[in-house]
């Protein structure tokens, strides 16, 4: 890709920009914020770790949206982060003012562009940026299961204390406490993870999955996570960048496929060159179905309740 845009440069934005800039997956690295010198000082900061890392992305700062001009993708992160406490739908008023602003700009000066969804209640804010923008879905997708399958990964390697390299899980659903993770689905090494591990175990890895998000917050208080998102949302902007066609679980939206429609939730899409280009159903068994569905009905409150506040 030739130019990235990311809105946001707090921590996940910055850490974000660090990774992309670092393997090289755009030319042109452009961070938006609206406080004035944050963006150009952190672009610089991480320009001048350029020599030492060895990378020859631009990486500039701007608070002028014009400045997202020609971007093959847009990534936002900008928005309120929550609060111990608080769930990811506590944030939803105030960011979705956020949000609309940022649409706004992109449909201005960048209206070809990509739109990675990452401020949360990320699944409805990913809804409601394809709606307000009216681009395809192929164009508008969201983060969340490339962290919430790194976190997985990461709980079933400190228990079996094998190599995350073979890991590979898959998580469903929403970006919230009712997230799916899909153990039937997730393998060690082509082996289902039944094999090694004992079912209080892996319930243990599951519940721990789902409230992975609130686990680093309760740990660091003043933040939430910000490396292993920034990490996720880099593996989804490689796949992009090198025209990959990675299956991976990303925020799509959902036009009938799981009996949904005019929905965003994380199921496994194939991710290349021209966005999200195609998603995958699964038969799911009676119990999954219904756990899927329940978390369906969480994003659909917030849905709904986005339609009220609109
Ligand atoms: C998390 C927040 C950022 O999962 O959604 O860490």
């Amino acid at each position: 890709m030739n130019k990235i845009t990311i809105v946001g440069a707090g921590r996940v934005g910055e850490s974000t920009a660090q990774i992309l800039a670092r393997e090289e997956l755009c030319r042109e690295l452009m961070l938006l914020d609206i406080c004035d010198g944050v963006p150009q000082g952190v672009a610089l900061d991480i320009q001048e770790s350029a020599a030492l890392l060895r990378f020859d992305t631009r990486v500039n700062g701007d608070t002028n949206p014009a400045a997202m001009a020609d971007s093959d993708l847009v990534i936002i992160t900008a928005g309120i982060p929550r609060k111990p406490g608080m769930s990811r739908s506590d944030v939803l008023d105030t960011n979705l003012t956020i949000i609309d602003e940022i649409i706004d700009n992109m449909l201005r000066y960048a209206p070809n562009a990509m739109l990675l969804m990452v401020t949360n209640p990320v699944d409805v804010l990913t809804w409601h940026a394809w709606q307000r923008t009216g681009w395809p879905r192929q164009r508008v997708f969201g983060q969340s299961g490339a962290l919430d399958t790194a976190r997985m990964a990461t709980f079933i390697a400190l228990e079996t204390g094998y190599s995350i390299k073979d890991i590979s899980p898959l998580v469903l659903g929403g970006h919230g406490d009712a997230m799916v993770p899909m153990t039937r689905f997730t393998d060690i090494a082509g082996i289902n993870i039944e094999h090694f591990l004992d079912s209080k175990t892996i319930e243990g890895i599951v519940e721990r999955t789902r409230k992975g998000g609130g686990e680093i917050l309760n740990l660091k208080k003043s933040s939430s996570a910000y490396d292993s998102p920034a990490a996720a949302i880099a593996a989804m902007v490689d796949a992009i960048s090198h025209n990959r066609r990675r299956i991976m679980p990303c925020i799509s939206i959902l036009d009938g496929e799981y009996d949904l429609h005019d929905m965003a939730m994380g199921v496994p899409a194939v991710l290349d060159e021209t966005g999200l280009i195609d998603i995958i159903e699964l038969n799911l068994t009676e119990q999954e179905r219904a756990d899927f569905q329940r978390s369906a009905d969480m994003v659909r409150a917030d849905i709904n309740r986005l339609s009220l506040v609109a």
